[in-house]
């Protein structure tokens, strides 16, 4: 028995290291003639990464800075590979132009990751392929977007502005005590999206469905901080079979909490009042237009597309406002400017309205200069080439990954002349007003077809919670305290957890 054991483990070892020895030559030469195919097809230079798992062993804590590196080496564009997908990294206002805008249509695919095969069976429009159900799909959400935070009843403003002041009322009742706003925050720019969805909700924090969709999103948020491996190594679902059941939880539980939520909305729908964008996106279901059948939309497509706005807006939301109350506690000196203009413009015996913005351009420029210099959104979702093209004179593959480092902008020397510095006056032009063409130079919310759909109902969130934020309350850092701007990765760049003061104006 003992013998047989040795014989066997004998066999196996030698068998083992056979099959090492070839899988390992199998990789060599794989690589040997993906480089000598590199040369061929005349694709972008890039590090070399390692056999199954490409670059991402060495993207860092801070991949953006990375590939800040990686671009004084290589230039703009940079083949890595992500685990099994060939990919590329495009850095620099130019290159990302000419990818996003010149040649749009090649650049504006989604990666079939497993993650985004898994959203809505990958219908889910934020993640799902370039073509004319995406277009047709996006422009309906647009439209509905558009008309409920444009409507002449806009409850958009009530919804921000009491969210405003219960966020405001938790900090005072801290007195001179220090505190952390990152759940604050969270739950008001949940909150703000929820209600735009479903509907405005006087005791929003003690809806069940609310409650449980920032738990739900809490969890999906922590899930995908690191990036989830399975999307660029398929084949690790077989070994970490937990990475995709916990993910398809997660999903389902979304799902449920739509799902349950439309059905509230189809007892009473009266398609002569429609209150929020769960009926704007139930009416449009009602009204597809034969072309948009045609390409395969049907009512449930456009209605589950709550959970992709949802998804979107809560988490980028957040990330910024959190920013904007560090960034006040950090340049004292620009908080109080900027309370001089609000309290000139709006001062203290009323609201700030939307309709304040024209007449508040600092406020609308530290908004820009926080999303740059603090870059909560580095890069866009991950595009892909949807047929063989060229960027800068290289080939590009059909079916490369193209991470657009939107970071690479934020930080352009020759744009910004002194980019690591903080100053919100490099956004007002000669005549005092918010400089236009310079944001849309800093593109944020990114370029092209695949730009942020929901940037018009982002930017009035900002200004509306910020300036009600600051009109009432004044940050300061509590004494002894230093900020040193870090942060953590995921799909935004989130300032680490970390102590402010508030005290009241007026
Ligand atoms: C600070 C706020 C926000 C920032 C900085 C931001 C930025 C971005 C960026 C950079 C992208 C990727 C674009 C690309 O892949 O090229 C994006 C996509 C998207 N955003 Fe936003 N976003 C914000 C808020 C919102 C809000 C409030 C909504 C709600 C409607 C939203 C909905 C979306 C959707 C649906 C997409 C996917 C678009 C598509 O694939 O066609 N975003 N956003």
């Amino acid at each position: 028995m003992a013998m047989g054991e040795t014989f066997s483990s004998t066999i196996g070892s030698s068998e083992v290291k056979t099959t090492a020895a070839v899988f390992v030559m199998t990789l060599v030469a794989v690589k040997l003639a993906t480089m000598v195919n590199k040369k061929r097809q005349n694709l972008p230079p890039g590090p070399c990464g390692l056999p199954l798992v490409g670059y991402l062993p060495f993207f860092g804590k801070q991949p953006p800075v990375t590939f800040h590196e990686l671009r004084k080496t290589y230039g703009d564009v940079i083949s890595i590979s992500m685990g099994s997908w060939p990919a590329v990294v495009i850095n620099g206002r130019e290159a990302i132009k000419e990818a996003l805008v010149t040649k749009g249509d090649d650049f504006s695919g989604r990666p079939a990751f497993t993650t985004a095969q898994l959203l809505n069976d990958g219908k889910n429009f934020g993640f799902s392929v370039f073509g004319p159900t995406w277009k047709m799909h996006r422009k309906i959400v647009s439209n509905v977007l558009y008309t409920f935070t444009n409507a002449r009843n806009n409850p958009i403003e009530d919804i921000i502005r009491t969210e405003a002041h219960t966020v405001i009322e938790e900090f005072l009742a801290h007195g001179e005590k220090s505190f952390c706003p990152r759940d604050s925050m969270q739950l008001a720019a949940s909150s703000l999206v929820f209600q735009l969805c479903y509907g405005a909700h006087q005791n929003i924090r003690e809806d069940q469905s609310f409650v449980s969709a920032v738990n739900g999103g809490r969890e999906f948020v922590e899930f995908t901080r690191a990036g989830n491996p399975v999307d660029v190594m398929p084949w690790l679902r077989f070994i970490v079979p937990h990475k995709v059941t916990k993910f398809v939880d997660l999903i389902t539980q979304s799902v449920a909490r739509r799902e349950r939520k439309v059905e509230e909305h189809v007892a009473v729908y009266d398609e002569n009042n429609l209150r929020d964008i769960t009926d704007g996106l139930i009416h449009a279901g009602d009204h597809l237009t034969g072309e948009e059948k045609a390409v395969g939309l049907d009512k449930r497509r456009v209605v589950e597309s709550l959970d992709t706005i949802y998804g979107a807006g809560s988490g980028t939301v957040a990330s910024t406002l959190q920013w904007c109350i560090y960034v006040m506690a950090a340049y004292p000196d620009t908080q109080e400017k900027l309370f001089q203009q609000i309290n000139e413009v709006v001062g203290q015996s009323r609201e700030a309205r939307l309709s304040d913005r024209a007449d508040l351009p600092l406020v609308e420029a530290t908004i820009y200069e926080i999303l740059r210099f603090c870059g909560s959104v580095p890069f866009a979702l991950p595009h892909a080439t949807t047929c063989d093209t060229t960027l800068r004179g290289y080939d590009i593959p059909e079916g490369t990954v193209v991470l657009i480092n939107l970071q690479s902008i934020y930080m352009e020397q020759d744009l910004w002349g002194d980019p690591e510095v903080f100053r919100p006056e490099r956004f007002i032009n000669s005549e005092g007003l918010l400089d236009r063409s310079l944001v849309e130079q800093a593109s944020p919310f990114s370029l092209g077809r695949r730009r942020c759909v929901g940037e018009f109902l982002a930017r009035m969130e900002l200004f509306l919670f910020f300036t009600t934020l600051l009109q009432r309350v004044r940050f300061y850092k509590p004494a002894g305290c230093e900020y040193n701007f870090e942060s953590t990765y995921g799909l935004t760049r989130d300032v680490q957890a970390f102590q402010v003061c508030a005290a009241p104006r007026g």
